[in-house]
């Protein structure tokens, strides 16, 4: 599907998936970022700008950057710079941020990635910093990170990392002190993430079988409960900082 339509169909319901407002994790998303109140912040894939709105009290100023304009019209951009672009071109001069941040946006970049993590490196300051934040499978084990693939298969075109491989791409793009932290938001609903995914119910209810009749060690791993009509689970997210 060409990205503009796949994010414009995701967009219809993009603010009522309640992981996007999880205060815990935009806690330690913030938290790892250790913002100062004069920095000037990049939000990448800015999206309808969760992120971009809970970041602006600490800080001097946020740009709120997307390539969809679908997402871009779901937001408020009232005090913020908001951009329509995509972050592998050059817009802004090289050396202008304090820290750029990017939650669930870099397993959409499939072809580029590299290329994107220099342009990162490039429009921060010296001694800034590089923030994103990713869902990862809920352990490295190949089965589980081979079902966790699967699974995404049915929902839509993504990358899957691992924390090793999200780690790689800041080390080998030049970043310093690569720190890795993970956050688990407890008792995540399968149901809200399905329904407001922009996917066809056929596909809801496949990837809803699969977690219900996911093999034991995936339940286990995810800490599943089954409920009459949800299924929660313990996701793993990654928040990888690196510095210029
Ligand atoms: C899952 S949403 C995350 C939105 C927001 N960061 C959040 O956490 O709620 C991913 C966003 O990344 C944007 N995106 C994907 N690739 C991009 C690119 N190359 N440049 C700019 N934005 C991109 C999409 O348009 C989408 O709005």
């Amino acid at each position: 599907m060409e990205k503009e339509s796949f994010w414009h169909i995701r967009s219809e319901h993009y603010d009522k998936l309640f992981w996007t407002k999880d205060v815990s994790y935009i806690d330690a998303i913030i938290d790892a970022c250790g913002f100062d109140s004069g920095d000037l912040v990049l939000d990448v894939g800015t999206g309808t700008g969760a992120i971009a709105r809970a970041i602006q009290p600490m800080v001097s100023h946020v740009v709120a950057l997307d390539n969809s304009s679908s997402m871009l019209d779901k937001g408020r951009w009232e005090g913020f710079s908001a951009i329509k672009w995509d972050i592998a071109d050059r817009v802004f001069k090289d050396g202008l941020f304090d820290k750029v941040v990017a939650r669930m946006v870099f397993h959409h970049i499939f072809d580029n990635l590299d290329k994107v993590f220099v342009r990162c490196f490039d429009l921060l300051k010296n001694s800034g910093k590089l923030v994103v934040a990713e869902g990862v499978p809920p352990t490295d084990d190949p089965d589980v990170v081979q079902w966790y693939t699967d699974m995404f298969r049915y929902k839509e075109e993504r990358r899957v990392f691992t924390p090793g491989e999200l780690i790689g791409f800041f080390e080998k793009n030049g970043f310093l002190n690569v720190k890795c932290n993970v956050h688990t938001m407890s008792g995540f609903s399968i149901r809200n993430w399905l329904e407001n995914s922009g996917i066809e119910k056929d596909l809801q209810e496949k990837i809803m079988d699969m977690h219900v009749n996911a093999p034991d060690g995936v339940k286990e791993v995810y800490n599943m409960k089954i409920t009459k009509d949800d299924c929660l689970v313990d996701t793993r997210n990654v928040i990888v900082t690196g510095d210029k």
